[in-house]
């Protein structure tokens, strides 16, 4: 087997790659107003309540429809996903990996058709849509791999006269509630994070975006994955979600999403029900507000656009979005100036036009809470870009800078997940520590600096999850920068580092007296 890199992003410049893409946007179009099931233990199953996925650049458009699981059929889901892990168990780790690595090729093989699905259902740009689907192959690569690197536990020491031996075993079923921003990479990678361990699953997708799952669900059984070891329960989260939740055979959580969604699962799971043996393990990955710290001594031109990129990338709607500037007061006019002239080359539209930057956000709710931001940044601070949005066909919002907000400001706190962008000064670098520490969160982060002692102060007191040099704080890399945030940004796990799977499993150790 090759060593392990990253699968490469597609290079749209070429007029080849256009093409393909071009041709999988068309293939996706002549399948619209398709119906999905619900899938338990194989079985499809066709329900009365759907859920309509809806393109988000274009409201009359129907991507399809996927049937709704009740608590009746999340309780068949649950008893079916019991009955496959006492098999799939005891599946060898590196059959169970097998699977994960065909279903790589696979998703490889049809990387713009499911970037296809990504720029319709979710409204992403070629360009996020090719990323997404890259980050989903890395994921069941990389777990594949990290599976056959510790399925032998690791070496403990023996006495005289004794065998002593550590390693892990799967939890039980798991709950896989995911979100609607990576709706491939993330569902697919805590997806087959769960499965690849030996647990088996019950998927329940973000609800603007269920049939990229849908058809992630499908590849995985044409793998090879056994029946009931996936099982695709797409439904209202407060019903369905809640009763998975507390359910006394859910042996663990695996959440992403907002914060406020995390702690409700986080707070339910800790209740112990009649009938339940264990302690509930919940993963929890939430929301961030990230900063994108600029130093006196910065390259301008690079402090720019790693702001730009950080805060407009699909729209702002990614948990790292860099959606705070702070920049030093020596170099805070210029940079701001350079900032909005980048911003004002951005273009904003259908995501299925190569040439537009940004797309929609994802549906009306967003679009609502956003432009309400919005009103209180014009409160709060001097607008310098964007400030309107337009839902008339889909929901587009232009990208929207505000200047010269207090640090404690509600755009300096609170996550938005729109493209809104925040400017605030600092005096000097202790200051803009402080400020880069000031929210709830800790998720990522990022420091534009040419001094070395700067840069190693950061390292240390910079307190986020993923921090970066000299770069944006977004677009991190399966296997070469694992994600994950602190404080309310999650349970400081790191998807795509070497020790995520070890949250879905348990370790056993054995004792033998020779
Ligand atoms: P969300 O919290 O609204 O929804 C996430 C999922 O939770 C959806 O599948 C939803 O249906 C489900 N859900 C809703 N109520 C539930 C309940 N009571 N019980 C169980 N499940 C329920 O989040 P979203 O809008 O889809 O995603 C955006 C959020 O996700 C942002 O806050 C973003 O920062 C965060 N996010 C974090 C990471 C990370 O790695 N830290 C990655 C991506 C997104
Ligand atoms: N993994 C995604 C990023 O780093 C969220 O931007």
């Amino acid at each position: 087997m090759k060593p392990y890199t990253h699968e490469p992003f597609t290079n749209f410049t070429e007029e080849a790659n256009k093409q393909a893409f071009q041709q999988a946007l068309s293939y996706v179009q002549s399948q619209l107003g398709k119906e999905y099931p619900v899938v338990i233990g194989g079985e499809s199953i066709t329900t009365d309540k759907k859920i309509q996925s809806i393109n988000p650049a274009n409201k009359e458009e129907v991507i399809g429809s996927v049937s709704m699981a009740d608590q009746e059929l999340a309780e068949k889901a649950m008893q079916t996903a019991l009955t496959a892990f006492e098999s799939w168990k005891k599946w060898k780790p590196e059959h169970r990996a097998n699977i994960l690595f065909r279903a790589a090729a696979m998703l490889r093989r049809r990387k713009h058709e499911f970037s296809a699905y990504l720029v319709k259902e979710a409204g992403k740009p070629w360009k996020e849509a090719d990323a997404d689907t890259a980050e989903a192959i890395d994921f069941i690569e990389y777990y594949g791999r990290q599976m056959l690197r510790i399925k032998e536990g690791f070496p403990v020491q023996s006495r005289d006269g004794e065998y002593n031996q550590y390693h892990y075993i799967p939890l039980g079923v798991g709950i896989i509630i995911s979100p609607f921003n990576f709706p491939l990479a993330i569902m697919a990678g805590t997806t087959v994070a769960a499965i690849v361990s030996g647990n088996t699953v019950l998927l329940k997708p973000a609800n603007s975006t269920p049939i990229v799952a849908a058809k992630f669900v499908e590849l995985m059984h044409e793998a090879g994955l056994p029946n009931g070891v996936l099982n695709f329960v797409p439904g209202s989260g407060a019903e369905i979600g809640d009763y998975l939740v507390d359910h006394p055979k859910t042996r663990f959580v695996s959440f992403t999403g907002s914060r406020e969604v995390g702690c409700r699962i986080n707070e339910r799971a800790a209740k112990v029900h009649p009938g339940q043996i264990w302690i509930k393990r919940v993963i929890a990955e939430m929301g961030g507000k990230d900063t994108v710290v600029v130093d006196n001594d910065a390259d301008l031109d690079l402090a720019a656009a790693s702001i730009v990129y950080s805060a407009f990338g699909f729209s702002g709607q990614k948990c790292s979005a860099g959606s705070r500037a702070v920049v030093h007061q020596d170099v805070y006019d210029e940079v701001l100036e350079k900032a909005v002239a980048l911003t004002k080359t951005l273009t904003l539209g259908n995501p299925e036009d190569l040439s537009n930057y940004m797309g929609p956000v994802i549906d009306e709710k967003s679009f609502k809470k956003i432009m309400s931001y919005i009103e209180v940044g014009k409160q709060e601070g001097r607008l310098m870009t964007g400030g309107e949005g337009d839902d008339s066909q889909g929901y587009f919002i232009q990208p929207t800078t505000f200047a010269d907000l207090d640090e404690n400001a509600r755009l300096m706190q609170e996550e938005i997940f729109g493209p809104v962008l925040a400017f605030s000064k600092a005096r000097d670098f202790d200051h803009m520590m402080k400020i880069a520490n000031n929210t709830d969160y800790g998720l990522t982060g990022a420091l534009i600096s040419n001094n070395r002692e700067h840069i190693e102060r950061a390292r240390e007191e910079f307190h986020v999850g993923n921090l970066y040099f000299n770069r944006t704080c977004t677009g991190a890399i399966v296997g070469y920068q694992p994600f994950g945030g602190f404080n309310m940004s999650g349970t400081d796990s790191k998807a795509g580092g070497p020790d995520y799977l070890l949250l879905h499993m348990q370790a056993k150790t054995t004792s033998e007296t020779l």
